[in-house]
Parts: C-alpha cells; structure tokens; sequence
C-alpha cells in the first residue's frame, strides 16, 4: 500500500478493524426501519411494482454514485462530515466549494438530529411489540389494532420505549468505532439477515409468496403520480443513509482508499436485497391472510401481528419479527449519532462519551415531541407537497422534512462537491487500484456532475410546483 492511499489517517479518531467491521457497520446502517417499515408500506400505498422499479432506478442512477462519492469523501478528508467536506474543497483552492460544504455539512448534522429522534420512538414501538409478542406486555383487547393505536396514543408507553432506545443507542457510540458500533454491528446484521432468510423459508408454507411476488414485481404505471416518484427518491436516499454524511463518517474510519468502490456495490446490494425481502415475506403473509397491502404506517404494527397470531408458530415468529426490526433499527439508530457525535468530538475536541451523553439527552427531548401524538402542527398549504396537508403531527412533520427535502437537499450538495470542487486526485482515488478504473472513474464522473444533481433538483422544483408539468 503507497503512502499516499494512507494520506490523513489520524491513529487518535479510532477506525474499523476489519473490512468484514466496516461493510456490517454500513450496511447496518442502511437495513434499518426504511427496509422493514417503511418499504413495505409505502410500496403498499404506491400500488407496488411500478414504485418498486422507480425506486430501484433512483438507486442505480442517484444512490451508487452518491454512494462513493460520500465513501471517498470521508475516507480523503478524514474527518467527519463537515470537516471532511471542508478538508477537501479547501485543498482543492476552491473557496466557493469550502462556503458550500460548510452549509452541506450543518444540513447533515441536522438531519442526523431530526431523523434520530422520530427514529428512535418507532423503533420504541417494536420494543413495545416484542413485549407483547412474548406475553411480557399485555396487549389491549382486540388484538393488534387497539394494542397499537394505545401505544401511539400514549405519550407514557411511547415516551418509554424511547427512552430505553436512545440509552442502548448513546451506550454503543461510547464505545467507540471499533470497541463499540463495529462489534455490535458484526453481530446484529448477519443474525437479521439470518432471521429474514428463516421467514422466507415459513411463508415458502403458509402461502401467499406468488401473490407477493406479482405485487412487488409487475409494474403497473397507472398508479404512478409525481407524488410517487419523489417519495421513490426520497426513499432512494433515506434506505441508503445517503444525504445527510452517514457513509461520509464511516469513510472517514477506513484505513485505505482500496476496495471502496467494490464495498460502495455491497452495501447498496444488501440495502436492496433486504428491502425486497423484507417486503416479499411482509407481503406472502398480508396476501395469504387476504388483507390489504394499502394499510400505511400500520401495516408491520396492526395488520401483521393480528395475522401472525392465526398462523402456525405464530408468537416465535412475531417475536422473530420484531427482534429483527430491532436490530435494523439499532445498527441505523448508531450511525444516525455517530454522525453529530463525530461532529463535537473531531471539530470541538468533545470527549466522545461526554459528546454521545449530551446530543442524546438532547435528541431524545426533541423525540419527545414525536412521542407525543396529540401534538399536532398545521402545515400552510404552500409547504403541503412536501410536508403533508391539513394537521400533522412532530413525527410526521420531521420524517417528510427529512426524507423529502434535506436528504435529497444534502444529496445535491455532497453531489456536486464531490463532482467538482475537490481534486481529481481525491475524487478518484478508490478507482485507481481497479481494472478499468479510468473508464468507471469517467462514468461516475459524469452521473455525479450532471445526472445525480439534475434529476433531484428537477424533482424537487417539480414538487415545489416552481416547475409545472402540465
Ligand atoms: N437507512 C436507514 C433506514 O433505512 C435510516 C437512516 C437514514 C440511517 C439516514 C442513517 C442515515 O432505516
């Protein structure tokens, strides 16, 4: 390995110790609520293959390139989010690029803030789920439904399971990178990737599993509207941590430019494997129970426990359920703060542990706002397109600010910094060591200089009706 592969590594920020570390990490960070909750149900809601082949498009064209793109940026600039965006635009003369790295990098950290604390109480409630699935929690009368419009209706219970989730969250980023989010990671995802393989095997014999199949994979455009289209992209950038610096912060502990590219490919490819997965098993069931695929944000909370509690082995497989959900919660919950604490301890010199205590307190008040579902905002209609009309509530209101506006906002931002103010040095460094890299370092060029920035500005303009489609 030349020196120069190894230029910036700082031995005091700590780093991943292994590849097989790094590539959980990551990928953890990515399979989380959006595969498993999220996909699911807005597929559901979209009308299903159509927005699946939108999705998949957006990560092919917009993810993968962003995708390296925040990987080299971190691994070169060796530091966290804002700090490695200015290393690099700084080195490259460009004082323009340093101005906007500055307001790409306080955009993440915010988004880092923002979506931790809605986070965190959902995954509260497939805490609250496991509980009853095991018989620890006492489910309300009448199965599912009532059992979760309780929970979400109680700020006590929500409130609760957050709290207990931001306290596990804090205590694995305290540990460090390799001490704490790498050995935890290295755990959590090959025992969710596990789980999910044995749920596929159970719905392969209760059925539903060809029905689910047509859902997720014959398109149907009919059902295809802009609206569905922003939300594939925003999607595109919420399952993949893109955005907002996660991938730049665990860049920013590799050791090597080296295999950067290849691991970009892995980790994209485990996203989307485990999201199409998750929704074929989600699906077999929901079919095979002849129920809705359109239910919304209760489909993994109301319809599903109700059918798994008819089905054979039905309590270990809600359990299985949700301890996955857990899991991918977790490891995505650790690099959400990860991101704002390597952002105190690298550019303000805060002790890690003091860093991770503090913004969780403070993350977890704002989730208190989330927690709390009777607090409701009225949204102007001219914010509406992006936030949701009539009356919504905290969780809601930050989940679409964050999906639909700041991750792709920040996208455009790391996009075009990576694309044209840092050097050619930095920007192609991890094609270097690969056959044919100059032709790969041209084409990522090109998508990241004009197709990734175009394609999501003209989204958002369109949804901002500042562009009228007629
Ligand atoms: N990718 C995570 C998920 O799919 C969410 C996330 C977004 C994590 C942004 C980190 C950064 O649930």
């Amino acid at each position: 390995m030349s020196d120069q592969e190894n230029t910036e590594v700082d031995p005091s920020r700590g780093s991943f110790g292994t590849r097989f570390g790094f590539l959980m990490a990551a990928a953890g960070s990515a399979v989380g609520l959006g595969n498993i909750w999220k996909f699911p149900y807005i597929t559901g809601e979209y009308g299903g293959g159509a927005f699946v082949l939108v999705y998949l498009g957006c990560i092919v064209i917009v993810g993968l390139p962003l995708m390296y793109a925040e990987l080299i940026i971190g691994r070169r600039g060796g530091s966290d989010v804002f700090g490695a965006l200015r290393n690099l635009t700084k080195k490259s003369g460009s004082s323009a690029g340093a101005a906007l790295s500055s307001v790409a990098g306080v955009m993440a950290v915010l988004s880092g803030l923002f979506i931790l604390s809605f986070y965190s109480v959902v995954a509260g409630w497939a805490v609250h789920f496991l509980g009853v699935s095991a018989g620890a929690i006492e489910a309300a009368p009448g199965g599912a439904g009532p059992t979760f419009t309780a929970l979400f209706k109680s700020f006590e219970w929500s409130a609760t399971w957050h709290t207990v989730f931001m306290i596990v969250t804090v205590v694995v980023v305290s540990g460090g990178i390799n001490g704490g989010i790498e050995k935890i990671c290295s755990r959590l995802m090959p025992g969710l990737i596990g789980i999910l393989l044995l749920m596929l095997v159970y719905v392969g014999f209760t059925g539903g599993l060809g029905d689910s199949l047509k859902f997720l994979f014959a398109p149907s455009f009919d059902k295809l509207s802009m609206e569905a289209v922003v939300e594939a992209l925003g999607h595109a950038f919420f399952t993949l941590s893109l955005g907002m610096g996660a991938m730049v912060t665990y860049g920013s502990y590799l050791k090597s430019d080296r295999g950067i590219v290849r691991d970009g490919v892995t980790i994209a490819l485990i996203d989307t494997g485990v999201a199409l997965l998750a929704g074929t098993v989600i699906f077999a069931v929901v079919f095979a129970g002849g129920k809705e695929a359109g239910a919304g944000p209760g489909l993994v909370f109301v319809t599903l426990p109700d059918l798994f509690d008819s089905m054979p082995g039905g309590t270990i497989i809600a359990i299985a359920f949700f301890v996955l959900l857990i899991f991918a919660a977790l490891s995505s919950a650790i690099s959400l703060l990860e991101v704002v604490v390597s952002f105190l301890v690298d550019r303000f010199g805060v002790n890690r542990k003091a860093a991770a205590a503090g913004l969780g307190v403070a993350i977890w008040g704002l989730g208190l706002l989330s927690a709390n579902s009777s607090l409701t905002f009225g949204i102007p209609s001219a914010l509406s397109g992006f936030l949701g009309e009539g009356d919504k509530a905290m969780l809601d209101v930050l989940d679409n600010l964050t999906t639909r506006v700041m991750l792709p906002l920040g996208g455009v931002l790391i996009a075009v910094t990576a694309g044209w103010l840092i050097t050619k040095e930095d920007r192609e460094a991890g094609f270097e060591h690969l056959d044919g890299g100059q032709t790969y370092a041209k084409a990522w060029t090109f998508l990241i200089r004009f197709v990734a920035p175009v394609l999501v500005l003209f989204v958002l303009l369109v949804k901002a009706e500042f562009i009228s489609l007629g």
